[in-house]
């Protein structure tokens, strides 16, 4: 775990803080403990209440039916506080997914006159910062400082204390567009709920499955999800890279269901009980039963070679893990951060993604990734309190929410950041006067 900053505790140092996964297939409330660790200096959240239902009223992440979101909202909250013990939860860590989510980034230099680099330089350079910051149509949900420079030299990670005479930071900034955003923060308040903070879903999934050594190293995380692919990347224990295609495992049952003629319930079963995406692993002769419906609506129970299904699942599944593949090379993720993918949500479980995914980032089949990757699939694994039915891939986002709850990490400028904000802005005034 990262060195972490002091937060406040009631007398029992701790807090109860509640996470809401907002996904194109479920809604899932998690509220949890958090208790601070023997040396102060982690946070480990858990898990006291869980509640999760299909999700209504949502499309890809985003929201198409405010009432039909606000039911399923409530259900979610309402069987989670039921479990934690009837208590109200009123702040929410929400994800966010809509409002196709961006990654910025972007450089900034103060004059630091040859003195020792102190708090308020910093404070000086990310104020500096702040300013590039705005933008009228999309909201920056993160920025974070991922790197400083000295004079120049970048790598410095903790600048207080050293010496030079420009101080710079590079900035990481990711937005969405402000509408999808502002319809989440109304269901909420509808549910009198309040956004505490809005994270972006592929960072929560990655604080909910990345070892701290990934974190480190450099990894990128992708869930693959109901509507949606997220993809995100750490490096030097911070959130690099964050972005959302709108690709997932609806995409698979739909083909299923149009392939096949079945509908929608019987090709999710069919895909989660049979599907594969290994073509040449299926045994020619494996039969399955299907019912098929007909264009007037007639019902007809038929056998077919299991190969079929397999025919349909895994030329999708390829090419959401392509797409996912052509994002990392041309973001330059692939150098960036580590040559580690973690695979995690809900349509991760597809049979053979794993191998899959090892053909498809190898040399061999992408001659641009100019080298192999470690590919390996992830659940949540930073919190306690699991059971087995909710410690699975699909809860990797929610379980994230409460990571970042627990761990409240220092935006540069967030709609969580408010005291953060003032903070600096309160010591940049000092700085001004130290200075001038
Ligand atoms: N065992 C399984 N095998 C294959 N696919 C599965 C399995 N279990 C769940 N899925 C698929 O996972 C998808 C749902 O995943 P998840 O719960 O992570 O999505 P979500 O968070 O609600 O949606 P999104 O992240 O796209 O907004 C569905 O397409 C479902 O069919
Ligand atoms: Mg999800």
């Amino acid at each position: 775990m990262p060195a972490q900053k002091k937060r406040v505790f009631n007398s029992m140092r701790e807090q109860i803080i509640a996470a809401l996964d907002i996904g194109s297939s479920k809604i899932c409330c998690f509220i949890a403990r958090v208790s601070e660790s023997d040396d102060g200096l982690s946070y480990r959240p858990r898990v006291i209440g869980i509640g999760h239902q299909v999700s209504k009223g949502l499309k890809s992440g985003t929201v198409i039916d405010m009432e039909e979101t606000e039911t399923s909202i409530r259900a979610a909250v309402d069987a989670a506080e039921r479990m934690a013990g009837g208590s109200p939860i009123h702040d929410v860590y929400v994800n966010v997914s809509a409002g196709q989510p961006k990654s910025s980034f972007f450089s900034v230099e103060v004059d630091v006159a040859g003195h020792e680099i102190s708090q308020l330089d910093i404070d000086h350079v990310l104020s500096a910062g702040q300013k590039n910051l705005q933008n009228e149509d999309r909201f920056i949900i993160h920025s974070r400082a991922i790197s400083y420079s000295i004079d120049g030299v970048a790598g410095a990670k903790k600048p207080l204390g050293m010496f030079g005479d420009t101080l710079g930071v590079k900035i990481h900034a990711s937005s969405v567009a402000l509408s999808p955003l502002k319809n989440i923060q109304t269901c909420l308040n509808h549910c009198h709920l309040n956004l505490k903070a809005a994270v972006l879903t592929p960072y929560a999934s990655a604080l909910a499955v990345l070892v701290p050594d990934e974190r480190e190293i450099g990894a990128i995380c992708v869930d693959i999800g109901g509507g949606l692919t997220s993809i995100s990347a750490f490096r030097d224990n911070e959130f690099i890279f964050g972005e959302v295609l709108a690709v997932g495992g609806h995409h698979v049952t739909r083909d299923i269901a149009q392939g096949l003629s079945v509908s929608e319930v019987r090709a999710e079963r069919l895909k989660t009980l049979f599907g594969s995406c290994l073509t040449d692993r299926v045994p020619a002769r494996d039969q399955i039963d299907i019912v098929q419906t007909s264009e007037v609506g007639q019902e007809q129970a038929i056998t077919i070679p299991r190969s079929m299904l397999t025919a349909i699942v895994a030329p999708r599944v390829e090419e959401i893990l392509e797409l996912v593949r052509d994002r990392i090379i041309e973001t330059g993720l692939a150098d960036l951060a580590g040559r580690r993918i973690i695979f995690t949500g809900g349509a991760s479980q597809i049979s053979g993604l794993e191998e899959l995914a090892r053909k498809i980032f190898s040399a061999d089949w992408s001659p641009e990734l100019r080298g192999d990757f470690h590919i390996r699939l992830g659940r949540p694994i930073n919190v306690d309190g699991l059971a087995d039915a909710t410690a699975g891939p699909m809860f990797s986002a929610c379980a994230g929410l409460l990571n970042y709850g627990a761990e409240s990490p220092d935006d540069v400028h967030s709609i969580s950041a408010d005291k953060v904000k003032i903070g600096i802005f309160s010591r940049f005034g000092l700085w001004m006067k130290q200075n001038f």
